[in-house]
C-alpha cells in the first residue's frame, strides 16, 4: 500500500445562534444550529445543522445530535446519546438522500438517560429515558421509558421523582 497523506478536516464550532450564556467545551463539532439561552453542550459532542435546542437544556459529553432533531426547554441529554435521522428504510443509508431523512421533536423536561438511541420519533414533555433505551416510536404519554425497544415503565409524579 502507498502511503498517502489523509485529508483532514477540523473539528468546528461556527455559525451557531447562541442565547446567553451558552457553554460548550471543546473539542466539539457544533455547527449552524440554535442553541437557547443557558444551554450546555459538553466535549466531544456533534450538533449538525439546522437543529434547534431550547433553554437550559444539557447535552453531555459524546452525544450526537443529527439533522432535523428539534429539543425543547430543560431537557436533560445524558452521555453518548445517539440521534438517528436515517433508518435506512431503503435497504442502506440513505446516502445524502436527504428526502429519505426523518425528524425527531423532544418535548420540554425530557431526560435522555446515557447511551440512548433515538429513533425519528416525537417525545411528549415530561419523559425519563432509561439509559442504554432504543426509542423506536412515539412517545405520547409522560412517564419513564426503558429497554430496546424502549416501553413505558412508570409514571412520574410532581417532583420528578419515580413512584409505583
Ligand atoms: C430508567 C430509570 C430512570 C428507571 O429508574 P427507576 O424508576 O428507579 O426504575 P427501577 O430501578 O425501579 O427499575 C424498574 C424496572 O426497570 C428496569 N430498568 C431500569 N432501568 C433500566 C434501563 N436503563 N434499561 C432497561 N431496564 C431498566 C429494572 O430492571 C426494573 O425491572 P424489573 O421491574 O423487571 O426488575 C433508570 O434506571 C435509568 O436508566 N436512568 C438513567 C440514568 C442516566 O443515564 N443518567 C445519565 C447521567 S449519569
Amino acid at each position: 500500500m502507498t502511503d498517502h497523506s489523509p485529508t483532514l478536516w477540523k473539528t468546528q464550532i461556527r455559525d451557531v445562534a447562541c442565547g446567553d450564556r451558552v457553554t460548550i467545551v471543546e473539542p466539539a463539532n457544533v455547527y449552524e444550529c440554535t442553541l437557547s439561552d443557558d444551554c450546555f453542550v459538553g466535549p466531544f459532542v456533534e450538533i449538525q445543522k439546522g437543529v434547534q435546542i431550547g433553554a437550559r437544556t444539557k447535552v453531555q459529553s459524546h452525544s450526537f445530535i443529527c439533522e432535523l432533531v428539534q429539543i425543547g426547554d430543560d431537557c436533560f441529554v445524558g452521555h453518548g446519546v445517539m440521534f438517528i435521522n436515517d433508518v435506512f428504510s431503503h435497504g442502506g443509508p440513505a446516502r445524502g438522500n436527504r428526502t429519505l431523512w426523518k425528524e425527531t421533536r423532544i418535548g420540554n423536561r425530557v431526560a435522555i438517560g446515557s447511551n440512548a438511541t433515538i429513533l425519528p420519533v416525537n417525545i411528549c414533555d415530561d419523559v425519563v429515558i432509561g439509559a442504554g433505551a432504543v426509542v423506536t416510536r412515539d412517545i405520547e404519554v409522560s412517564g419513564i421509558y426503558a429497554g430496546n425497544p424502549a416501553r413505558f415503565v412508570r409514571h412520574v409524579n410532581d417532583t420528578g421523582s419515580a413512584r409505583n
